[in-house]
């Protein structure tokens, strides 16, 4: 990855303005957990090419070949309660949609198929392509960093992926055909990054969750919800304006997931 380049192409004021690049690390959202305990400021970025240990949601590895794909952590100090972690990190997953769609609309190659899956998954032609993990560091109940870790398989293979995400993983090459420069992408997607994320918080997060929806498709799909201490089926209802996943359960009562994931029915996890 050419960090210079980057520097060079960004087009922002705030995020990226302060860039930590190491050709591998252990996780980008470790190193910027760190710096953000240092006193890092808000629009710190970090990039790497390899994680040892980079990390996915529930507790799962974040498997990337060696500089073939983005790995970044965006360091927010959003000064909310801790209750915004998912509206933020909704709203980054339509964000990171919303660039692609446009940076390859740019370079005249129509990108379709590209949706939500709950919370933050990036699907392409119904396969993994991307994902999100918002890590936050709290003082009493309130953020004093927001971690947002993105991890886009941009020039992998299918091939290469693990076995265990073979059938549900997909880059973007896989179905472009070409290699994209990560460096001008990444630099697209931190200008809309910037554009939106201070549009939101000057309204408050208005709108997240209605832009959420519509890059969504799982409404309606019979779903296994599963809470730490219970679990149900149930179909996939809607998400409330606070970003919370409701589902109806077979007896017809609407509820809320406050805790806890989805799988599909009969499929692999939703969130995997
Ligand atoms: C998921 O879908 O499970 C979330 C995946 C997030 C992966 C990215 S890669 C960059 C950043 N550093 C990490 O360790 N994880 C995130």
């Amino acid at each position: 990855m050419d960090i210079k380049k980057i520097r060079s192409k960004l087009k922002t004021s705030l995020f990226g303005t302060n860039i930590y690049y190491k050709e591998s690390m252990d996780s980008t959202n470790n190193f910027a957990m760190r710096l953000a305990k240092e006193g890092a400021p808000e629009g710190t970025i970090v990039l790497t090419e390899f994680q040892a240990s980079g990390k996915g949601r529930q507790n799962r590895p974040w498997y990337s070949g060696s500089g073939q794909n983005l790995l970044m952590s965006i360091l927010l100090r959003p000064e909310l309660e801790i209750e915004m972690v998912q509206k933020i990190a909704l709203a980054t997953a339509t964000i990171l949609i919303d660039a692609l769609a446009d940076f390859y609309k740019n370079r005249k190659i129509k990108i379709s198929e590209l949706e939500v899956k709950w919370p933050n998954d990036i699907l392409l032609n119904g396969k993994k392509v991307g994902g999100i993990l918002a890590e936050s560091k709290l003082q009493n109940k309130t953020m004093e960093a927001l971690i947002i870790g993105i991890g886009l398989n941009v020039n992998s293979s299918r091939k290469e992926f693990p076995a265990e995400i073979k059938d549900s993983a997909i880059s973007l090459k896989d179905v472009l055909g070409v290699d994209t420069s990560i460096e001008d992408l990444c630099c697209s997607f931190l200008k809309r990054f910037e554009q939106n994320y201070t549009k939101y918080e000057r309204t408050n997060y208005a709108g997240v969750v209605e832009n959420w929806k519509k890059h969504c498709h799982q409404f309606g799909e019979h779903i296994i919800v599963k809470q730490p201490v219970m679990e149900e089926t149930g179909v996939f209802h809607d998400v409330s304006n606070e970003g919370y996943l409701m589902y109806k359960t077979r007896a017809g009562k609407i509820k809320k997931l406050v805790a806890g994931f989805i799988m599909r029915k009969n499929k692999n996890a939703v969130n995997d």
